[in-house]
């Protein structure tokens, strides 16, 4: 489902003059299939723009369609009438998941949502699902399914609380500080789980305070700073634009690069960290061999 957003303004308080806008005229397209990343300060508008994506936010101003969903249509019936379905499609995971999990059992947990979006399912149907979404999730069903969530570890109740969402197979998967407060193992471990789960057609997309994960991970990414999209492009293209971002630290292999071009080295790379690194390594070969 493609994402596009024309001018979308919003204000968590509209009466209030002069008017403070958590989003001001925000324009992007998201294409389906992106894995895409949203950065930018601490109140810059982040999780004000996703939470539009799957309607937990009313369109005050301006355009937002998901797929064929129009989230601006000012027809209040028609309007309500495409929530369920888009809400089954567009899974929102928040921040620290894990302290929304309140069922019994992990599988009534990941069973939640599912029953309520398609109440026509039968038991094994359910149990299918479910198996599924927590197999997707690195978890085996069978030695989760009958535990309290409450003891399982912290990574653990992170993989149930997005299975939860993964249950109904969306098409978007939107997901606030995905790696927030995890140690660098499980973050990469729970970024690797991310890409698992794209298959092509679905859009994960991620918000994060963090430029080297998104640089390393997505495909595009969206600079966010006072409610305004301020860049967005691929990572060479946002980082390659000398532009500095209020509030957030360049990615460190960025910062090198800018190091050695200052004193006349050009290495022309990409900035992934694996990469530079290679290309590091060539250019410092190349020269002490001449
Ligand atoms: N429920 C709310 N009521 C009133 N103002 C809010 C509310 N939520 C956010 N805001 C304000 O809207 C602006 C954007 O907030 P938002 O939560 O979208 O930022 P963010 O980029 O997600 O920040 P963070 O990185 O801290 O999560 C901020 O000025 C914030 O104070
Ligand atoms: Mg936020």
């Amino acid at each position: 489902m493609r994402i596009i957003c024309k001018d979308l303004t919003y204000s968590y308080d509209p009466k209030k003059k002069p008017a403070v806008y958590a989003l001001n005229k925000v324009s992007l397209t998201i294409n389906e299939g992106e894995f895409f990343g949203i950065i930018g300060q601490t109140g810059s508008g982040k999780s004000t723009l996703i939470q539009h994506l799957n309607a937990l936010l009313p369109v005050q101003e301006g355009f937002l369609s998901v797929g064929e969903f129009d989230l601006s249509l000012k027809d209040k019936k028609k309007y309500k009438k495409q929530l369920k379905e888009l809400r089954s499609k567009v899974g929102m995971v928040f921040q620290y998941p894990e302290y929304q999990l309140f069922a019994e059992s992990v599988f009534d947990d990941v069973a939640f949502g599912l029953k309520n979006f398609f109440p026509n399912l039968n038991a094994n149907e359910v149990a299918q699902r479910v198996a599924n979404a927590l197999n997707a999730v690195g978890l085996n069903y069978y030695e989760v399914k009958d535990k309290s969530p409450f003891d399982l570890s912290g990574g653990q109740k992170r993989r149930v609380a997005i299975a939860g969402v993964l249950v109904t197979d969306p098409e978007v998967l939107v997901l606030d500080e995905p790696v927030a407060g995890l140690d660098p193992a499980g973050k990469k471990e729970l970024m690797a789980l991310l890409h698992s789960l794209e298959n092509g057609r679905r859009t994960i997309i991620i918000v994060s305070h963090d430029m080297d994960e998104v640089l390393e991970n997505c495909s595009r990414i969206a600079v966010m700073q006072q409610g305004e999209l301020v860049k967005i492009g691929t990572p060479e293209e946002v980082f390659n634009s000398n532009q500095s971002y209020a509030g957030l630290n360049l990615p460190v292999t960025v910062q090198v690069n800018n190091l050695l071009k200052e004193r006349g080295i050009n290495l022309n790379c990409n900035f992934k960290t694996e990469q530079f690194i290679c290309d590091l390594e060539r250019f410092f070969k190349k020269t002490t061999n001449n």
